[in-house]
C-alpha cells in the first residue's frame, strides 16, 4: 500500500464533506434511485453510495483497486449492515463475465483510472443489453478559459487528488465507447475549486446488441 494512498483513503470523507453537504449527496441520491436488478460499483471508494441504493435491487457488487479505500469500504458495508460484495479489482480489467449486470456505477471514478476508453468497454462488456451506466463526473470545462486553468492545473490536481485529473472530456468519451445517453444534467460541483466544478450526471444505455440481434 501507498503513502499516498493511505492518506487519501484517510482524508477522503473529511475532504469532501462541504461538497457532499452541497450538493454531491443530493445527486448521489436521485441518481442512485434509478439502479435496479444486478448492479456493479466501480472505484466504490469509502462507501459514499451504499446507503443510497434502492431497497430493491437484486444484489450489488462493488470494487475498488486501492487497498487503503477497500479496507475503509469493508468497515462500512460491515457498519451499514449493507449486502455487498466487495473485490479489490481496477476497472480496466473487471472480473466478472460478460452481460452480468443491469447497471453499473461510476461516481467521481472516470476522472482517476489510467485508461477510460478501457474501463468504458470493460463496463460494456459486464452490461446486460438492456443495461446502464449511471454517473456522476466532474469533466473538461466547456469554457476556453476555465478549460485553460484545468490543464495548466492538472498536475498538481493529480498530486492532491491522487492521480484525479480535472481536464478529462469524459462525456465524449462515454459517447465514444458506444454509449447512448438517456438522461444527462450539466451542473457543478459546488464548494470544489474552480478548476473541478463543472459536473455531469447522467446515465448511458449499453446500447449492446444482443448475439443474434443485429438486423432484428
Ligand atoms: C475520487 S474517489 C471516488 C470514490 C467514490 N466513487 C465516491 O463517489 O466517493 C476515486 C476512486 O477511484 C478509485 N480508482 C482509482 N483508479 C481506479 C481504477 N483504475 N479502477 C477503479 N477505481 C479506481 C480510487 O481508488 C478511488 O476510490
Amino acid at each position: 500500500m501507498s503513502v499516498g494512498g493511505w492518506l487519501f483513503a484517510c482524508a477522503y470523507d473529511r475532504l469532501l464533506s462541504g461538497v457532499e453537504a452541497a450538493g454531491l449527496q443530493a445527486h448521489r441520491k436521485r441518481l442512485l434511485a434509478s439502479a435496479s436488478g444486478r448492479v456493479l460499483e466501480i472505484g466504490a471508494g469509502t462507501g459514499a453510495n451504499l446507503t443510497l441504493y434502492p431497497e430493491g435491487i437484486e444484489s450489488l457488487t462493488v470494487t475498488e483497486p486501492e487497498s487503503a479505500m477497500a479496507r475503509k469500504l469493508a468497515r462500512r458495508i460491515r457498519d451499514e449492515r449493507r449486502t455487498a460484495a466487495l473485490i479489490e479489482a481496477p476497472a480496466e480489467q473487471l472480473p466478472f463475465g460478460n452481460a452480468e449486470f443491469d447497471a453499473v456505477v461510476s461516481t467521481l471514478v472516470l476522472c482517476t483510472v489510467k485508461d477510460q476508453a478501457q474501463v468504458l468497454g470493460e463496463i460494456r462488456r459486464v452490461l446486460k443489453p438492456s443495461g446502464c451506466l449511471l454517473f456522476i463526473e466532474h469533466v473538461r470545462s466547456d469554457e476556453p478559459q476555465l478549460a485553460r486553468w484545468q490543464d495548466r492545473l492538472n498536475g498538481l490536481n493529480r498530486i492532491v487528488g491522487h492521480g484525479c485529473n480535472c481536464n478529462r472530456r469524459t462525456l465524449e468519451a462515454i459517447g465514444a465507447a458506444g454509449f447512448r445517453l438517456t438522461s444527462l444534467e450539466r451542473t457543478v460541483l459546488h464548494k470544489a475549486p474552480p478548476f473541478v466544478r463543472p459536473l455531469v450526471v447522467g446515465i448511458a444505455e449499453s446500447g449492446v446488441r444482443p448475439l443474434g440481434g443485429l438486423g432484428s
